[in-house]
């Protein structure tokens, strides 16, 4: 699909080139999280007056969301990292296609709309490419609260007459599912119990933001979450959290080119379990109030590394640790259990001399000199893995498909220029 918006011009094609070899020093500045932005612009829409959004990261999954609410009929404004939303005169409850196809993050209108009308439709989700993405554990969810679900030539239809709260015991603990059983429960009568919830911050953040709205939630951030349906909420004012997953990618950049980096606006609580691991591996991490300082002049360590849901180590920082290890003394070991494709980097990162071995979800790691090559970003963090390689790389490192790195990261090449690096971004 993403071919053929290129082949449109719909998006313009980019690459990104690296030379390596230099130390990052300096300050540089952590932007609002995507995933915490993308399902609470969704969740404005539960209102019945306009939200004030802060620190909403420009990346194009928020272009392609607030595109998709405005053709429903909602009205959105946006001034650089703010975005107003009024949903007063929303009319449609079908999200465009084409562009709900673009980003996984569109399914939050199914329970969003399931709660303020009762009817949703919308096209099976896109995003990454990182495995099967399968929305089973979210449509059990609505199910289990009273809702019709058809799914037909790919695209999802929910239908309630009226949502009753229920318990839901969830067999894995998704971000989405928890996300969107708990938008929909914010209207529904009586009382929801999601089980064996996710606990990303993200999930906080939204339901911080839903309860100055006015829902009644409790035990976010624990794995079993209560939700009292209320009749209304109305809008409000937040500001979205930082992005944790950009933090670790510029806090394990500081650390692989020995560099000294204060990665500004991080909540070092979000990025615990990478702080531990740069510990073992003997970075040197000052944790402060306003960001997390990161220092590193020596050797790395080997460790090994298994993905899990929060607090585990996350899998969106899983390609970029790779990298780091390829720079450690001795075997590393990564455990992917999150997704089933997320090894696509390593394809990548051998081409420029890493010496990594895969077996099923396992990936052994051995020290190796990198040099710079001519690749492709398959996904938004193999993409982000490779313009780590690229910055230690001897010589030139060539990135095509830029376009997967922008849905996830803000001015990369620009913050990245601001503490030393040497990367531009080139469009074709
Ligand atoms: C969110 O995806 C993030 N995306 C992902 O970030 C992140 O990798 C993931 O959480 C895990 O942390 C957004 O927030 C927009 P899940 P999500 O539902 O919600 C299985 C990035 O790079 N599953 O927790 O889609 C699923 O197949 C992106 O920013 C089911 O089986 O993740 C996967 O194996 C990529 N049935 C696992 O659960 C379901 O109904 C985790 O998925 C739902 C999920």
């Amino acid at each position: 699909m993403l071919g053929r918006d290129i082949r449109k011009g719909l998006i313009k094609v980019g690459k990104f080139l690296i030379t390596g070899g230099t130390p990052l020093e300096g300050e540089i500045k952590v932007s609002g999280a995507k995933n915490a932005a993308l399902p609470i612009i969704t969740a404005a829409l539960l209102a019945d007056s306009p939200s004030r959004l802060l620190d909403i990261p420009n990346l194009r999954d928020v272009t392609n969301l607030c595109d998709i609410i405005e053709k429903m009929g909602a009205k959105v404004e946006r001034k650089g990292h703010e975005v107003i939303i009024n949903p007063a005169d929303l009319n449609k409850f079908e999200a465009d296609h084409e562009l709900a196809r673009k980003l996984r993050a569109s399914y939050y209108i199914l329970g969003v709309l399931l709660a303020r009308n009762g009817t949703a439709r919308t096209s099976l989700p896109g995003g990454c490419n990182i495995g099967n993405r399968p929305i089973d554990l979210h449509l059990k969810g609505f199910k289990a609260l009273g809702a019709e679900v058809r799914l037909d030539h790919g695209i999802v239809e929910v239908k309630a007459n009226k949502l009753k709260g229920e318990r839901i015991y969830l067999d894995y603990p998704s971000v989405g599912a928890t996300i969107n059983i708990m938008l929909a429960a914010t209207k529904a009568e009586g009382k929801t119990i999601i089980e064996n919830a996710a606990r990303e911050p993200e999930i906080v953040d939204l339901a911080n933001y839903l309860t100055v709205m006015g829902a009644k939630i409790k035990g976010v951030g624990t794995d079993i979450i209560k939700i009292e349906g209320i009749k209304s909420l109305k809008g409000a004012e937040h500001r979205i959290i930082p992005d944790r997953i950009e933090a670790g990618t510029y806090m394990m950049a500081a650390a692989l080119t020995r560099g000294n980096v204060f990665v500004k606006n991080v909540l070092a609580e979000h990025v615990k379990p990478l702080i531990a691991k740069l510990h073992e591996m003997g970075v040197e991490i000052d944790e402060q109030i306003s960001g997390v300082n990161v220092k590193n002049r020596g050797r790395l360590k080997a460790v090994d590394i298994k993905t899990l849901p929060y607090p585990g180590f996350p899998t969106d920082l899983q390609s970029q640790m790779m990298v780091l290890l390829t720079q450690a003394d001795g075997t590393s070991l990564v455990i992917e259990t999150v997704w089933e494709n997320r090894f696509m980097h390593v394809d990548e990162l051998k081409r420029m001399g890493a010496d990594i071995k895969i077996d099923g979800h396992s990936a052994l790691i051995k020290p190796s000199h990198l040099t710079g090559a001519e690749v492709t970003a398959t996904d938004l963090r193999a993409g982000a893995a490779l313009i780590l390689a690229g910055l230690i790389a001897q010589g030139d490192t060539e990135i095509r498909e830029s376009y997967h790195i922008e849905r996830g990261y803000e001015n990369i090449e620009k913050k990245l220029q601001g503490i030393g690096a040497r990367i531009r971004k080139v469009e074709e």
